[in-house]
Formats: structure tokens, C-alpha cells, sequence
């Protein structure tokens, strides 16, 4: 049994469809600078009809699945972290029926947009504890279900998409997963929140059932802002403190994509120059769970990171749920065996 987690192939999957923030501002009251210079934003997608949370997820663990150069019957354990399913008894096992994977458990991780990172690490303690070999994790979401086009506060921000990554036992050279921090606090539940609808239908006499049923997304926008400048530099440095890192041997940060403002404040925080933080908010927004892996997908298509690279990645946001991750990616095939930090 191997004593690391190796990260070998990451996809992303997106709808076509890409709305700007002028098509935006035909529909609702806002404008293109607005939404630029507050939040970094100028597109995102938009699943349109037919298009649903299972179709985008499993066309990004099909593709995460060749790109790593596995049979869907070698997985062990899939674990699609979302906020949006199609099913409230879960869409993994839906994904996990469309890819063939009939030896793999499958199951809904929901943690918001800090869910990517939680089911990372979640895979990693199975992986570690010597029960799983071979996992998918996936981040997927599909909040245009959820939003109030006519809340301009909120509708400009996020978007849809998936993305996903393969991941697998490995020696210890090859280890991946070099440290984590989760945190929760479920007192600032309400900053952010997607909350059952208060609805009854009458049963019997005198005595009603609820109604299942969601309502749409509700933020206070300064309160989360404040949430994550002060939170993920703290989660940021309890990681660097408890791996021996510093700030200067990171390659990339990869902090989830809420706010182009947000992640200059992390950078700047720790000195770190703004080209070496990945960022894609600009065409996607917000996509929740999906954020970190469409990003690191990204950069490693695009050559940006290289097998080898350190990467502190952080996940923040609704619950309120926060963490960090010190990765080391490997790319299909295996990574070369860098020193560990520190
Ligand atoms: N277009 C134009 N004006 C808008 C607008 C929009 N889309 N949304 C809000 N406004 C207006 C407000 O009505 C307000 O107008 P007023 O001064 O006349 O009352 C003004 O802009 C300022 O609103 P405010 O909420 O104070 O803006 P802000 O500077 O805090 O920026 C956010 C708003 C949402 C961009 C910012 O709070 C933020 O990024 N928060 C974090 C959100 C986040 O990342 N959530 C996901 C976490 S996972």
C-alpha cells in the first residue's frame, strides 16, 4: 500500500453558452464596470434546457478518466462535491452509472465552494487509510437553478461548470496531499445560504406536511467579502506553519475564484506577486465547487503548471466552510520525485 495520494489528470467540462456582463445588463440593473471592477468578472456559463448537472460531471470524470489512461472499472471511489445535484439522493452514483465504473462507490459531498477541496482531502484520508486505490473527485455546479436573476447582488457572480481530477496511491516521493486545514462555522450559516423553502401542504386535519423546495441564493456580500480576507490568509498560514512551508517556495496560489478582489488581498498578504495567482474568474465567475479544478486545469493545459509544482490551494465560502491544501501536482503518467518542503 502506497503512502501518498498522487494528483494525475485533471478536465473540465463547460456549457457552450457564455453570457456577458452586457447581455446581463439587458436583463437585470448593472453594468459591465461595475461588475469588472468589483469583482473581476466579465462572463460566465449558463447550463441551458437539457443540460444538467449529470451530464456536465460525468463528461469531466469520462475525460478525467482518459486523460489519466484508466478503465472506468479500476475506480474505487467517486466523490462529486456539489451544491446543485439533480438528485437529493445524490448525482454521483448517477455519474458513476453513465461512466461504468460498476466496482466504485459513489457519493455527494456537499461543503459549498470550499466542496473541491473537502472531497479532496476526504479521497486522500481513504486513499492513506489503504481501503481506496484508485478515486475521481469531482467539483461541479450548476447554481444558475438557484439564482434570482432580478437580485443584481447576487445573479452577476456565478456561473456552471465541472471539472475533475483523478487521483491514486502512490509512494511517498510521488505524494501529492502534503498537509490540509478544514474549517467550519455554521454561527455565520446565514451570510451565505440556499435555504428549504418555508412551504406546507395540508395532510390531515389540523396538521400539515412540508413541502420540499428550495429558495434562491442569499448573500451579504460585505460579510463574506470580510469572511475571506480574513480567513483565508489565516488558513493559508496555518498550513505554510504546519508543513514547513513558505511563501517563497510556492510555485502557484490557487485560491477558489469568488473575487478577483479577494485573491489580490491573499496574494498581497503574503507577498506573493500577482502573476504566480491563478486566475479565470474573468470567464467563468464564480462556478462554486468547481472553481479549483477548472483552474488548475487550466494551467496545466496551457503549460502554467508543470508536474513537480508546489500549489497551495484554498476553498472558501458557503456553511460558512473554509480550508486549505499544500498540492504537489503529477500529471498522467507520474510526476518526478521532488524533495518534500521544508
Ligand atoms: N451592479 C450595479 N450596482 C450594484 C450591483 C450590480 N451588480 N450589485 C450591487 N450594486 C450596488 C448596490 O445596490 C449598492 O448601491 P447603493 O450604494 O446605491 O446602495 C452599491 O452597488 C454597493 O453595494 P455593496 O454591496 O456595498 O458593494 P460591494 O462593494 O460590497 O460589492 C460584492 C458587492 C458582492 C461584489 C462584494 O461584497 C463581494 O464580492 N463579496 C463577496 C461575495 C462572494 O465572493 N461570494 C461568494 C463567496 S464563495
Amino acid at each position: 500500500m502506497g503512502a501518498g495520494i498522487a494528483l494525475v489528470g485533471s478536465v473540465s467540462a463547460l456549457q457552450p453558452v457564455s453570457v456577458c456582463n452586457e447581455q446581463l445588463s439587458s436583463r437585470v440593473d448593472t453594468n459591465d464596470a461595475w461588475i469588472r471592477s468589483r469583482t473581476g468578472i466579465a462572463a460566465r456559463r449558463i447550463a441551458g434546457p437539457g443540460e444538467t448537472l449529470t451530464s456536465l460531471a460525468t463528461a469531466a470524470a469520462q475525460a478525467a478518466l482518459e486523460q489519466a489512461g484508466w478503465d472506468a472499472e479500476d475506480l474505487d471511489l467517486i466523490l462529486l462535491a456539489t451544491s446543485s445535484p439533480d438528485d437529493l439522493f445524490g448525482t454521483a452514483p448517477r455519474v458513476q452509472g453513465a461512466i461504468g465504473a460498476r466496482q466504485a462507490a459513489a457519493f455527494d459531498l456537499t461543503a459549498a465552494c470550499s466542496g473541491f477541496l473537502f472531497a479532496l482531502i476526504t479521497a486522500g484520508q481513504y486513499i492513506r487509510g489503504g481501503t481506496v486505490g484508485r478515486a475521481l473527485v469531482i467539483g461541479a455546479d450548476q447554481l444558475s437553478r438557484w439564482i434570482d436573476w432580478d437580485d443584481r447582488s447576487t445573479c452577476v457572480l456565478f456561473g456552471d461548470g465541472a471539472a475533475a481530477v483523478a487521483v491514486e496511491a502512490c509512494e511517498e516521493p510521488r505524494n501529492g496531499l502534503l498537509g490540509f486545514k478544514m474549517h467550519s462555522d455554521g454561527r455565520r450559516a446565514d451570510c451565505l445560504s440556499l435555504r428549504q423553502r418555508d412551504d406546507h401542504v395540508p395532510l390531515l386535519e389540523g396538521h400539515s406536511s412540508q413541502k420540499g423546495g428550495f429558495e434562491t441564493i442569499h448573500m451579504n456580500g460585505q460579510e463574506v467579502y470580510k469572511f475571506a480576507v480574513r480567513e483565508v490568509p489565516a488558513v493559508l498560514q496555518e498550513l505554510l506553519n504546519s508543513t514547513g512551508t513558505t511563501a517563497e517556495q510556492l510555485d502557484w496560489l490557487l485560491l477558489h475564484q469568488a473575487n478577483q478582489r479577494i485573491l489580490d488581498a491573499v496574494a498581497d498578504r503574503f507577498a506573493i506577486p500577482h502573476e504566480r495567482v491563478l486566475s479565470n474568474l474573468a470567464r467563468y465567475g464564480n462556478t462554486s465547487a468547481a472553481t479549483i479544478p477548472l483552474m488548475l486545469d487550466e494551467a496545466v493545459r496551457d503549460g502554467r503548471v508543470r508536474p513537480g509544482d508546489l500549489i497551495a490551494s484554498s476553498g472558501f465560502g458557503a456553511g460558512l466552510s473554509w480550508g486549505a491544501a499544500l498540492l504537489r501536482w503529477g500529471g498522467p503518467g507520474g510526476a518526478r520525485a521532488p524533495a518534500a518542503p521544508g
